[in-house]
Parts: structure tokens; sequence; C-alpha cells
């Protein structure tokens, strides 16, 4: 199963991406975390991305195309779900393209529907842990420990990109450049609306209960 999560920054994509990737057997793309991990290791694309990751602007197509559909093409054969990308309508476009050489396309997207303040919230409580990469929010997902990470003890960190400025940032480039997108996979046919202000596990279940339907 080839599956794309939409959604405006804060919607739940990481955290709903997983639980889809562990009950069908799918890997989990994210092009954020890809990036983060290329500046950790700083690598020539992670350089060229800091900036406008630090300031809530994409980065540009034509360095993230490359990026993601050399990942896609090392997912196994049951399929992949993918985080942040596409991301504009020409980023869709080469990926059709791309899946369309293998005689692949997507099989469902799934928009995460939340209100700005929802995802304003969410954002800003964000924690992560720097080592292993899991993700907690200092009131709906706590550690054990307040600030440490339940895995591997490491201190947890708040994302540069994370603060209500550069948040509302990313939420106006999200309006103009990524919600079209919306249309172009309505145009398709495979679009699924899904409300996401609700807590994870019960969008996690309306999340199952569309994607079961597909692999019945
Ligand atoms: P990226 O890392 O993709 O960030 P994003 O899309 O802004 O999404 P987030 O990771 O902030 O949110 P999410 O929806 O995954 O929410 P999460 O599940 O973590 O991109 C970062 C940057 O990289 C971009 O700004 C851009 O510069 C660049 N980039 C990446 N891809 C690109 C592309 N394709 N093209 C161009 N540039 C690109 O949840 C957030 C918090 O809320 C967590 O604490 C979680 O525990 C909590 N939470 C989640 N769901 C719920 C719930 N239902 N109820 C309560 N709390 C919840």
């Amino acid at each position: 199963m080839r599956v794309v999560l939409l959604g405006a920054p804060g919607a739940g994509k990481g955290t709903q991406c997983k639980y889809i990737a562990a009950r069908y057997d799918l890997l989990h793309l994210s092009s954020g975390d890809i990036l983060r991990r290329g500046r950790a290791e700083d690598t020539e694309l992670g350089k060229q991305a800091q900036s406008y990751m630090d300031s809530g602007a994409l980065v540009p197509d034509e360095l993230i195309v490359e990026m993601m559909i050399d990942e896609i093409g090392k997912a196994p054969k049951g399929g992949f779900v993918l985080d942040g990308f596409p991301r504009t309508v020409n980023q869709a476009a080469e990926l059709d393209k791309s899946l369309a050489e293998h005689g692949q396309t997507i099989d469902a997207v799934v928009n995460l529907k939340a209100g700005d303040e929802v995802v304003i919230k969410r954002i800003t409580g964000r924690r992560s842990c720097p080592k292993c990469g899991a993700v907690y929010h200092i009131e709906s997902l706590k550690p054990k420990v307040e600030g440490i990470c339940d895995h591997d003890r490491a201190g947890l960190v708040q994302r540069p990109d994370d603060t209500v400025d550069v948040v509302r940032n990313r939420l106006r480039n999200y309006c103009e450049q990524t919600a079209p997108l919306v249309d172009y996979y309505r145009q398709k046919n495979n679009l699924h609306q899904l409300d996401a202000d609700a807590d994870a596990e019960i969008v996690r279940e309306a999340l199952f209960e569309k994607l079961d339907a597909l692999v019945r």
C-alpha cells in the first residue's frame, strides 16, 4: 500500500504515520526527519536546507524531489507512508511521474484537518529526543520523567522551528503552497478527509477504519 498523509504543521502527521507504518508494515518516510538528519550529519543538502527550515519556508522543490524519490526507491514491496511530502503541486506531479515509471500509483491520501490554534498549541508544546527521535508533548504526551526520554534517558529538546512566530509562518506557507494539494488529490479520487482536532487515539482509530477498507 502507498499512502500520503497531508495536513498542516502539527496536525499529527508524524504521530499517525508511526501507527500506520506499524499496522500495515510500511516504510515511514518523513521529509522533515530526513532533512533534520542531513543537518545533524552536516551533509551538503542539510546545509542548503537550514535557512529555509529555520524561517519556516519550504525548501526548494529541486532539492526535495530528488531526495524523496531516491528514498521511495528504497522502500520494500509492501509500500510506504509519506509524511511531509509532497508539499507543492509540482512535488506531487513529480511523485506521480516517478511512480508511473514503475507502474505504480498512490492508493490513498488522507488529509488531517486541524484548526490553527490547535496546531499552534501542539507544536509549541512538542519536545523530542535528539538521540532516538521519540516525540512527546508537555501536556498530551508527557514522558515519565519531565524533560527526559523514556527510551534512552537523553534530555528532550524543542525544534528550532517550533516557536510561535515560525509556526505562524509555516502555517501561512502551508495555506499558500500545500493546501492546493487537497484539490489535486480530490480530482484523482483518492482523497480521504479526517478531523484531526480530536485526541491522537481517536484520530488513529478513524484512520485505521479508512485504511483497513483498502487492504481488505
Ligand atoms: P516537517 O518536519 O515535515 O514539519 P511539519 O509538516 O511542519 O510537521 P510537523 O512535524 O511540525 O507536525 P506533524 O503534523 O508531524 O505533527 P506531530 O505528529 O509531530 O517539516 C519541517 C520543515 O522542513 C518545513 O518547514 C520545510 O522547511 C522543510 N520541508 C519538509 N518537507 C518538505 C517538502 N516536502 N518540501 C519543502 N520543504 C520541506 O505532532 C505535533 C505535536 O502534537 C506532538 O507533540 C504530538 O505528540 C502532538 N499531537 C499529535 N497529534 C495529537 C492529537 N491528536 N492530540 C493531541 N496532541 C497531538
